[in-house]
């Protein structure tokens, strides 16, 4: 049964340059966008850019230069990034976009029967955006940031989320909301039991200087940054203008499924469902949360200079070996490390050598023989879903994101495929005699290509295309690594 399906990746903040992390998110969506896309099913993928947050203006005022100048450019390296990463995004919206000013205002409208203003002072970190309790880190020095909570006194909107206790049990408990993986639905449950306090989703217009979206009917406040990225999940559809995709996709969708870090889950699992209930909105299916990358070890920071740049990973291994590294190495749903010697092996063991020269020599052979293999006598193996095909059964995504079994059970095939190689020899036998073995191995590669397409597009599809019709030699899909 075919089914509709929004998918989301978080939107970044744009105060600083994409990180691996930042690619791993967008690798992870698009694999599965492009896995559900390719069984048959309706998909729309957003990705956008969270371009409101304080620490914008603060780091366009250390470069010198007007917010909105920064985050443009910023904006587009993360649209190159998108870009160079071959991510199948089917929108992407900015925060500080017209159409995305008037969604918000739209919602927060909706949802004025639990917003009330009070004075409120706490503690605050600019680089989380977030208030945290006296006395909840050592020192109040933000671990994350390593910087003191600074004291913010001031008079505030606030959402009732207090209202929402019983429903965001329900939601968590009766897995409405499915998140995965289940130990972070516990994380969540356990942080509701404890009691939900409202919180403050607004701030004076004068500490943002001018920079945020006003607040509907009271220009001395803009609104709280997560109040406003958190929308962005409808608003790329149009919410509160031309709502077409809006309706499809969102209030017509079976599955409307958001992909996020660790980090940030209590914003989607908790505060995104209960904004959405205020307001009469239907709330999300499913919520997908991965880990973090670490580099050789260590947590990636600006500080130990060791932030691992996506743009030069691209640039020294390639767009394929890049997308298999984060896909088969870093687990889904758990932390995972990147080294360039892990890198390296990966490279040249299972790239070059498995797969690649197993294409090669088939080619190779293949093309010597004159073989030709018209499209439609590959036998139409179960995993070849180049082409979208109607799928039986409502699809779980949570199910299908095990990207990383997937892509181990296909090298399973491809070892399997080299092992038959060497017990034939078919370089040693008569062209008659290898004919029947070498259609099969190409028909083999053929259905390996179209299952490895959602994962590394470019290589999969050209395994494809080099294993149909006339077969000619080819040069090597992974070249050897220069140092
Ligand atoms: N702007 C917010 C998200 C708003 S969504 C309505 C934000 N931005 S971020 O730039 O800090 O993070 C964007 C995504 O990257 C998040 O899902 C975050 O968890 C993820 N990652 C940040 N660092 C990461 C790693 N080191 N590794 C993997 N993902 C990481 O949060």
């Amino acid at each position: 049964m075919k089914q509709k399906i929004l998918l989301t990746s978080s939107i970044p903040y744009v105060n600083g340059n994409p990180h691996i992390g930042h690619a791993f998110e967008y690798v992870q969506c698009d694999a599965l966008a492009r896995s559900l896309r390719s069984a048959g099913h309706d998909v729309l993928f957003t990705a956008g850019t969270d371009e409101n947050a304080l620490k914008n203006v603060e780091s366009a005022q250390k470069a010198g230069t007007s917010t909105q100048a920064f985050v443009d450019e910023k904006v587009a390296v993360f649209q190159d990034l998108l870009k160079t990463y071959q991510i199948s995004n089917d929108v992407f919206i900015r925060t500080s976009s017209p159409e995305h000013i008037r969604g918000c205002q739209k919602l927060w409208q909706l949802s004025k029967k639990d917003i009330y203003k009070k004075s409120y002072t706490g503690l605050y970190c600019v680089g989380c955006e977030t208030f945290y309790a006296d006395g909840e880190f050592p020192d109040n020095i933000c671990p994350n940031h390593n910087r003191k909570l600074e004291v913010v006194i001031e008079e505030n909107y606030f959402f009732a989320l207090s209202k929402y206790q019983s429903f965001l049990e329900d939601l968590l408990e009766s897995e409405k909301l499915k998140i995965f993986p289940a130990y972070r639905r516990d994380e969540l449950l356990n942080f509701v039991k404890k009691g939900l306090q409202d919180f403050s989703i607004s701030r004076p217009a004068t500490r943002t200087k001018g920079w945020g979206i006003p607040v509907p009917g009271d220009a001395t406040q803009n609104m709280y940054v997560w109040y406003d990225a958190l929308t962005n999940y409808i608003t790329a559809l149009g919410f509160g203008g031309d709502e077409k995709q809006y309706k499809t996709y969102w209030e017509g969708a079976d599955i409307r499924m958001h992909v996020v870090g660790k980090d940030i889950i209590k914003f989607h699992g908790i505060y995104w469902p209960a904004m959405l209930q205020s307001a009469g909105l239907p709330i999300p299916t499913h919520l997908y949360t991965h880990g973090f990358i670490t580099s050789a070890g260590q947590k990636m920071s600006k500080t130990l200079g060791n932030v691992i740049d996506p743009f030069e990973l691209v640039k020294k291994y390639g767009l394929n070996a890049t997308r298999y590294y984060l896909l088969r190495e870093i687990p889904p749903h758990d932390d995972g490390d990147f080294s360039d010697t892990r890198m390296a092996q990966l490279y040249t063991a299972d790239l070059a050598n498995e797969l690649g020269n197993l294409v090669s020599r088939t080619c190779a052979i293949a093309a010597k023989d004159g073989l030709e293999i018209p499209k439609e006598s590959h036998p139409e193996p179960s995993g070849r879903r180049l082409r979208a095909e109607p799928v039986e059964g409502s699809p779980d995504p949570l199910l299908i994101i095990n990207y990383q079994s997937t892509i181990v059970s296909l090298w399973e095939q491809v070892k399997e495929i080299n092992k038959s190689f060497n017990t034939f020899e078919p370089w040693a036998k008569s062209a008659p005699d290898r004919k029947t073995f070498m259609l099969s191995v190409l028909s083999q590669l053929a259905s390996i290509g179209s299952s490895l397409a959602p994962f590394l597009p470019e290589v999969g599809e050209n395994i494809v295309k080099v294993t149909t019709g006339k077969i000619e030699k080819i040069s090597p899909l992974f070249p050897r690594l220069t140092a």
